[in-house]
């Protein structure tokens, strides 16, 4: 498995990491706790290091089960969380209620994204608690809002890193002006960001008819500061193993997705298909292609892949090992780009 470093931070990290959000069960139709906890410890035996979680996924579940399945390797694990979603906080923004998806015991909560100092001091114990560890190797805020300076969060980050609670700071959902500012107080070691052969907005320019876009990546791999891409299967849409007959249950989130409408799947099996004659070059599945390509684009320097089975982790983390040139990349980027206007992305 390759690893890259995660910014200035002095942490090499594997470049295929395994994602939790599916393990939360919330918004995915639920998942079995033995299946997850498996699954970070077959993603592990296969080289993974990386591990991201985030409170939210799941109200707390999703790293109460990877604090279960990481406390007798913490040691082989870059544990990587955030914050900034939270429950009923006094100020920030809100982004709605949970819903019907949600697990009925919490009810119909509000979620805002709120990074004010006192909270995040407050939800780094938390998330301590519920890993079971006394250290998170990567901190990041989840998305960002006005109400706080981002100063003063920044500072409070910084503040956790002198006492030893976290080792490296980093965002997700942030643009170059945020993370500027964000900098101007202390290293910024990460930004994660949604990124996938479809979905491209990272790399600026006009992929997807948006013209004017920074270039994101650009951005990120002259500052230093490693870029991770979250969703880089679509949800799974790009795995491969989601063809169009699959069905999905009310409360998987997907169920609502137009880019999960039945058309939709049919063009992206289509697409696929015209993958398969690098997949059988380089002996590995749809979706090691699919990740292999990710990693390998400029300024994109780890791939958060979710997975919710041993041998879903154990496949994506097989993607580490393949190394496509220069000739694959370019032939699967020209597939992409004649396909995709086809696509809905939304
Ligand atoms: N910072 C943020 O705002 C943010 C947002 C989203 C995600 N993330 C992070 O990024 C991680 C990855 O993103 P994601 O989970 O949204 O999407 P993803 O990695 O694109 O897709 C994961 C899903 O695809 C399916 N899958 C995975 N591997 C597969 C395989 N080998 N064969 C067939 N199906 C496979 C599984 O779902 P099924 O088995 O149910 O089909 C799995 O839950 C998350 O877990 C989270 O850590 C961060």
């Amino acid at each position: 498995m390759l690893t890259r470093p995660l910014g200035q931070s002095g942490i090499e990290a594997s470049v295929v990491a395994l994602g939790t959000w599916v393990m939360g069960g919330w918004m995915w139709g639920g998942a079995d706790e033995q299946d997850s906890i498996d699954a970070v410890h077959a993603g592990l035996d296969a080289g993974v290091t990386l591990l991201d979680t985030a409170p939210i996924y799941g109200f707390g579940h999703s790293e109460i089960v990877v604090g279960k399945a990481i406390r007798d390797r913490r040691d082989r694990v870059v544990l990587a969380t955030k914050c900034g979603m939270v429950i009923n906080a006094p100020g920030g923004r809100s982004v709605g209620r949970s819903t019907a998806a949600s697990p009925s015991e919490h009810g119909h909560l509000e979620i805002k994204i709120y990074n004010h100092p006192e909270s995040i001091r407050h939800e780094v114990e938390l998330s301590l608690k519920r890993l079971q560890t006394d250290y998170i190797d990567l901190y990041q805020t989840h998305w960002q809002e006005e109400d706080t300076p981002i100063e003063d969060t920044m500072g409070a980050l910084m503040r956790l890193k002198e006492e030893g609670k976290i080792r490296a700071i980093g965002v997700c959902n942030a643009t170059p002006e945020i993370m500027d500012r964000y900098r101007s107080v202390g290293p910024l070691d990460s930004d994660q960001e949604q990124y996938s052969m479809i979905h491209r907005k990272m790399e600026g320019g006009s992929f997807q008819g948006e013209d004017g876009l920074p270039d994101q990546m650009g951005y990120c791999e002259k500052s230093n500061i490693a870029m991770l891409a979250y969703s880089p299967l679509v949800l799974g849409l790009l795995s491969g193993s989601v063809g169009p007959d699959r069905v999905f249950s009310d409360s998987d989130l997907r169920s609502k997705q137009k880019r999960f409408s039945q058309p939709n799947r049919q063009k992206i099996a289509d697409l696929l298909a015209q993958f398969q004659p690098v997949a059988d070059k380089h002996s590995c599945t749809m979706a090691q292609l699919v990740i292999a390509w990710t990693v390998n684009q400029p300024g994109m320097t780890h791939a958060l892949v979710g997975a919710r089975t041993p041998a879903q982790a154990v496949e994506n983390a097989g993607a580490g090992l393949v190394r496509l040139d220069a000739e694959d990349l370019a032939l699967l980027d020209g597939l992409v780009r004649s396909g995709a206007t086809e696509l809905d992305l939304t």
